[in-house]
């Protein structure tokens, strides 16, 4: 009964997807169609309560499971609330990451194994999986400096993963670019490093031709 499109948006911090995941849904919209922005982790009342949590740089003894089960809450609600009654009603979904930023985050960067995380997903999300997922690929030296950028405006409260090693953030970036290539036809790679605009035009291209 889907009639919906479901698109993802992941990257590392700092990659710029979400400004992209704003620019497209506008762009859509301006399109005439009926779009519907989430976020993972977040996108409903007590998906933000959970974020809150996650990314409290004061929770830095949050153990990896627990840490893991948190991030599936979130998602577990926002599927059942959000995202599948809209894509029931035909809307397209653009959500701000989802399970791969769980295998590159929690998998690849802490070490979770991958089938755990497959296990989780099928409670949480019961067979939904993206139809088209954008990876905005950017290098870590560009990516840390715009997340520290940002938490300077911001402020820090949901700095608690910024705080990682380099080493995990490379890690992160490199179970991203394996799970693109082990999805070619689910995943657009999208080169981050240009400027927004351009990455912007990167990314109506791809939607003409995979959508
Ligand atoms: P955001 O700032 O892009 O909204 O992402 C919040 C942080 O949460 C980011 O550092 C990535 C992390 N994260 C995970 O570690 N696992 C997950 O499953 C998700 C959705 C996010």
């Amino acid at each position: 009964m889907r009639r919906g499109r479901f698109i993802t948006f992941e990257g590392t911090d700092g990659s710029g997807k979400t400004t992209q995941f704003r620019i497209l849904g506008n762009w859509l919209r301006d399109r005439g169609l009926e779009v519907v922005e989430t976020v993972e982790p977040g996108g409903t009342a007590i998906g933000q309560q959970i974020r809150r949590i996650l990314l409290d740089p004061a929770n830095a003894d949050i153990q990896p499971r627990a840490e893991l089960l948190l991030y599936f809450a979130s998602r577990a609600q926002n599927v059942d609330q959000v995202i599948r009654p809209a894509l029931d009603s035909g809307r397209v979904v653009l959500c701000d990451r989802f399970t791969d930023s769980t295998l590159v985050y929690q998998g690849a960067g802490r070490g979770i194994d991958a089938s755990v995380v497959m296990d989780l997903d099928r409670i949480a999300c019961r067979g939904l999986k993206p139809d088209l997922t954008f990876l905005i690929d950017i290098d870590l030296e560009t990516s840390l400096a715009r997340a520290r950028r940002r938490n300077e405006r911001i402020g820090t409260s949901e700095s608690r993963l910024d705080e990682e090693s380099a080493a995990f953030h490379e890690r992160v970036r490199e179970g991203y670019l394996a799970l693109a290539k082990s999805e070619p036809e689910r995943f657009v790679v999208i080169d981050g490093r240009g400027g927004i605009g351009e990455v912007g035009a990167l990314i109506r291209e791809a939607m003409q031709v995979h959508v």
